[in-house]
């Protein structure tokens, strides 16, 4: 506890440790300070906190300076060469490693001469920086070709973190990769291991960015379709023979040699396990080693066995296992698509024994297959399998002081396809959010509150949705600031099939309790009774698996504008999300750098 006082004092008072860019918001904390003590009380204070806490926490305290060029490069991750959107030149980018309270500065060049770009680090609750979550037209402006912006927040939570774009479906492009997050110096985990590796899965597409998003856009509609290849950290296979056209692949390119886990005999790893797939919820395996899970989306979990682990897209987990199986031979990686029809091989990586060779001969056993992709209830049993660690994660609040209800549906909208919340379609407006709601801009989003709830007693979430006419709006939820809300994500059936899909939701700006998983159509009387108000995990990222509902918990605690939405690249750009904003009149100066487009012009010039 006062370690952690003595952090938010560190951040709350100390100067900017660098001098390029004064950190935002940070004069006006300056003058909060001065009304609200004076200079002797606070060094009376800050000695008090050096006498209770070590100084080092205080001289260990870092920022991380990175400086990023966006560029197109032509790219091989499965042999099939096409663009990629690129950091620095590769896809992934680079890890960003820091450790509990660091400061990340990322300059961001954007060299894609004709495409805008955003970079959203998800995760990472941005309290007090809500203008850098990177969130184009909900946090910032578009960073436009030619431009560099520069984020600079703060991690203040240990664990497993991603960062990708979040302009159009550019992530899909490529721009992805890990932020991991250390914990303070002295702090024990509540598990043991030797060695800490990781690895981040994809989905990709031949199919440029642009197509994708066309299709979905167009009347008829054009479904992107299953993806040619699954990545292990950036790496895949495509069969060659079966390119078009075959000079665009090539089989012996090392961009597309399998990726390769060395391990130690008897040693034990911990892996941390991310996926920032477009579309595909993934079952990841290694072959012959079962996985405690420990952590997942930077919450320790009670550690439960698994063989495989299903992970859904913006999903973080860490897992522990040991090298103890025949070190005489290598075993396999394997991701596998589930939930959906598969229509792409599985993606396959190499568990090397030292000192075998990586990959001569490659295993003779075959890749583990994944459970049936359409077993809902294993993955559900797995979704309500994880519990909190006890000693680690604080129960929700009792209670809640509002409910939101989101049926999830599949409409039409003027001819075009279209996902909806509430029979309403999310679009993005041309200001961003928190530019419209902090300088009270009321023409350039939909005044009216976005809907509470849907007809749930009339409403058969087993047929056809009832009202495939839904509307296209920008509504947002505003949020009590410091209140409790509870989401009710409710799924339904697809119009078109029998089916129900699984969508991973994912809350900026905040951690949620899953307080329950159910079947069927939640009802607001009975089962509020079954929450878990004992253990539930926290988590930013959660699954609706299909004709299902989940229930989640957080509190509206951090002053900003924050998007909750479908993971699934293609379904955020069908319009599955919606808006809470909250405590924004206590959100500092907006720093003048997500600004320029839609109406924040008019900020530009303003002292
Ligand atoms: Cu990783 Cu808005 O998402
Ligand atoms: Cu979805």
């Amino acid at each position: 506890m006062p370690i952690f006082l003595l952090t938010i004092f560190w951040f709350k008072y100390r100067k900017p440790l660098y001098q390029q860019k004064q950190i935002p918001g940070a004069k006006s904390s300056a003058q909060e300070f001065k009304m609200g003590a004076s200079l002797t009380e606070v060094k009376r204070l800050l000695l008090l906190l050096l006498c209770v806490c070590s100084t080092a926490r205080l001289v260990q305290s870092k920022v991380h300076f990175h400086s990023w060029e966006i560029s197109y490069q032509f790219k091989s991750p499965d042999c099939y060469k096409k663009l990629a959107v690129t950091i620095n030149g590769e896809t992934p980018g680079p890890t960003i490693f820091a450790q509990q309270g660091d400061t990340i500065v990322v300059q961001v060049k954007n060299n894609l001469l004709t495409e805008n770009v955003a970079i959203h680090w998800h995760g990472i609750r941005q309290i007090g920086t809500p203008w850098f979550d990177g969130t184009e037209g909900v946090t910032q402006c578009p960073i436009v070709p030619g431009d560099n912006f520069i984020y600079t927040f703060v991690v203040d939570r240990p664990g497993t973190y991603l960062y990708h774009a979040h302009y159009g479906m550019q992530r899909s492009a490529g721009l992805y990769g890990l932020i991991q997050v250390a914990v303070p110096d002295g702090f024990v985990e509540p598990f043991a291991y030797d060695d800490d590796r990781s690895i981040i899965l994809n989905d990709w597409w031949h199919n440029s960015t642009y197509e994708l998003a066309t299709g979905l856009s167009s009347i008829p509609f054009v479904w992107v379709g299953e993806p040619q290849s699954l990545l292990i950290n950036g790496r895949g296979k495509f069969n060659c023979s079966a390119a078009q056209p075959a000079s665009l692949c090539n089989a012996t390119n090392p961009e597309c040699s399998p990726f390769v886990l060395t391990v130690v005999p008897e040693k034990t790893y911990r892996l941390r396990i991310a996926s920032i797939t477009s579309l595909s919820a993934l079952n990841f395996e290694i072959e012959g080693h079962n996985l405690t899970v420990v952590e997942a989306d930077g919450h320790y979990v009670k550690p439960f066995v698994v063989k495989n682990l299903n992970i859904y897209s913006g999903e973080t987990y860490s897992v522990i296992f040991t090298a103890n199986q025949d070190p005489s031979r290598n075993y396999w990686l394997a991701v596998n698509v589930v939930s959906r029809k598969p229509g792409t091989p599985t993606g396959t990586g190499i568990l090397n024994y030292f000192p075998n060779h990586p990959n001569r001969p490659p295993p003779t056993t075959a890749p583990p297959a994944s459970p049936p992709w359409n077993d809902t209830e294993y993955r559900f049993k797995q979704s309500v399998d994880a519990r909190a660690h006890p000693n680690y994660v604080l129960p929700p609040p009792p209670t809640s002081d509002r409910t939101i209800i989101l049926l999830n549906t599949q409409n039409m909208v003027d001819g075009h396809m279209k996902w909806s919340l509430n029979n309403v379609s999310f679009n993005l407006p041309h200001t961003p959010y928190l530019i419209a709601v902090k300088e009270n801009l009321r023409h350039v989003f939909d005044q009216r509150p976005a809907p509470e709830t849907y007809d749930y007693r009339n409403y058969d979430i087993y047929a056809k949705p009832k009202n495939p006419n839904a509307t296209t709006g920008t509504p947002i939820y505003r949020l009590g600031f410091n209140t409790t809300v509870d989401v009710i994500l409710q799924n339904a059936k697809m119009p078109g099939n029998s089916s129900s899909e699984t969508h991973p939701w994912h809350l900026h700006g905040h951690d949620f309790w899953v307080l329950a998983h159910g079947h069927g159509k939640f009802d607001p009387e009975r089962d509020p009774k079954r929450y878990n108000l004992v253990d539930p995990i926290m988590k930013n990222t959660v699954a609706l698996h299909p004709f299902g509902w989940t229930a989640l918990r957080f509190r509206a605690d951090n002053p900003g504008v924050w998007l909750f939405h479908c993971h699934i690249e293609a379904h955020f750009s069908m319009g599955m999300g919606v808006v809470f904003a909250e405590g924004v009149d206590r959100v500092g100066k907006l720093p003048t750098s997500i600004m320029g487009c839609g109406e924040s012009k008019n900020f530009l010039g303003s002292p």
